[in-house]
């Protein structure tokens, strides 16, 4: 080529404001990459050492934010070779032998995701200990379990607070799968084809704590179903935030008040003075979109690409890197909230006094007579009318007017003791809201989050 890229082309194919997260590990990179290539003798041991001393200069100058990008760093890679050339001179130029920036950006991105997911994962277990912390403080009260939003049945709240343990659990796990997939390392690939040069992979790959190394040089550098996982999981780790950051909302509402935000996370209203509101959990709620988007990006961008590289990959950074700082600092955020969130026990009880959510614990009484359920269900929906009708609860129906309905003494009985709390003992299947389960799944999560 003949003559330089065009400046408008050039300020829209540079990466460098994008990529330059990269450094320390696309440092660390070329460092295992100069030590194989030496060991390998393809350049000397003195070039090998200068090479390496230059790198750990620059790596320095990232760490205390000295390092100065010049006009025409197009990516982190040669911004940092650029640099190298600086310090070392023209031996900085074999730094490059057997290596091509098409593995070196695959090796950078997975070095940053076997940093970062991890400790999105931490942040998981710490948002799980918060909310087993809070089912052990809360570990008796009763709220409504709702389905279709509408009062089901009593539950302990600290089960609904497990009910999230449970999903973070496997939003941990599908980080850990996909995390074997990011275990493979590229470099020794080059451009596509690899080389002539006798190159060793495998020494690379152990120096970077790689558990694996590629096997086909056209799919390591083509490859991005790393990232596209690590999205998808990001978006349901986010989802799962997003659900919890709603349901937080609509408890936080002075209407339903089953608990208060601590005000850190809260924000007034410039001309309402008596809002409190929850911007960050709302804001929890909406960046979901971004992520959920990110994937939606990443997707179309691998949609019918040819292989091997091609420069339309440079754009999965912007997606990655977003999602995991998103995903990241939500969890911390989420953690804080949580802790600091007033439980209102008084409000939670009272809630079940509405909506007859004892119904169903009626209708199994009368099942477990003997009664097929579906009759039981009708006969039981015939006394929650009547007493819809006569505005009070089951319990406080006259045994006349349960006599009428065709209620035989022993459930008379058994509907006047019927009360929230009962209906939670009654509870006794495996996984159930039943005081004996709840029990041991909260000790069960202590041992496993300490
Ligand atoms: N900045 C590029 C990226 O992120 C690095 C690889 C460039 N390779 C190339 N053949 N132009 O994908």
């Amino acid at each position: 080529m003949k003559k330089e890229l065009c400046s408008v082309a050039k300020n829209f194919t540079f990466s460098i404001d994008v990529d330059k997260k990269l450094a320390l590990f696309d440092i660390s990179g070329s460092i295992a990459h100069v030590q194989m290539l030496v060991k390998q003798k393809i350049i000397k041991n003195h070039d090998g050492k200068k090479i390496i001393s230059g790198l750990k200069k620059i790596r320095d100058e990232i760490r205390n934010n000295s390092f100065v990008f010049k006009e025409n760093d197009e990516d982190i890679h040669t911004a940092i070779e650029r640099r190298l050339n600086e310090l070392v001179g023209s031996v900085a130029g074999k730094m490059h032998t057997a290596r091509s920036r098409n593995d070196q950006v695959v090796l950078d991105e997975k070095l940053y995701l076997k940093n970062v997911m991890p400790e999105i994962e931490n942040a998981i277990s710490s948002l799980q200990s918060v909310l087993v912390d809070k089912a052990d403080a809360y570990f008796d009260i009763c709220i409504p379990e709702f389905t279709h939003f509408q009062p089901a049945q009593p539950v302990l709240f600290s089960h609904h607070l497990l009910a999230f343990v449970e999903m973070f659990e496997r939003d941990k796990q599908r980080i850990q799968d996909c995390l074997k997939r990011v275990d493979i390392c590229p470099l020794g690939a080059c451009a596509c084809a690899g080389t002539s040069f006798p190159v060793d992979p495998e020494f690379v790959a152990q120096k970077l704590t790689f558990q694996q190394v590629f096997r086909n040089s056209i799919d390591a550098v083509s490859d991005r179903d790393f990232i596209l996982e690590t999205l998808a999981v990001n978006a349901m780790l986010m989802l799962h935030l997003s659900r919890m950051a709603e349901e937080l909302i609509i408890w936080h509402n002075p209407l339903i008040g089953f608990v208060e935000l601590p005000d850190e996370f809260c924000t007034g209203s410039s001309i309402m003075p008596q809002k409190k509101n929850p911007d960050v959990l709302e804001l929890i709620r909406g960046k979901t979109s971004t992520i959920i988007g990110n994937l939606t990006g990443m997707f179309t961008l691998i949609k019918a690409l040819p292989l091997s590289y091609n420069r339309d990959l440079q754009e999965d950074k912007r997606f990655l890197f977003e999602s995991c700082e998103i995903s990241h600092l939500s969890l911390i955020l989420m953690a804080e909230i949580m802790k600091g969130t007033k439980i209102n026990r008084e409000k939670m009880e009272n809630a079940c006094h509405y909506g007859y959510i004892e119904a169903t614990d009626i209708a199994e009484f009368l099942s477990g007579k003997g009664i097929p359920f579906r009759q039981a269900h009708h006969i039981v929906a015939k006394i929650v009318g009547f007493a819809c009708e006569k505005g009070v609860r089951l319990f406080e129906l006259k045994d006349t007017e349960l006599k009428k309905l065709g209620i035989d003494d022993d459930t008379i009985n058994f509907i006047k003791n019927l009360d929230v709390h009962k209906s939670i003992h009654l509870k006794r299947s495996p996984g159930s809201t039943g005081i004996k389960q709840v029990k041991e799944e909260v000790k069960r999560w202590k041992n496993i989050l300490k």
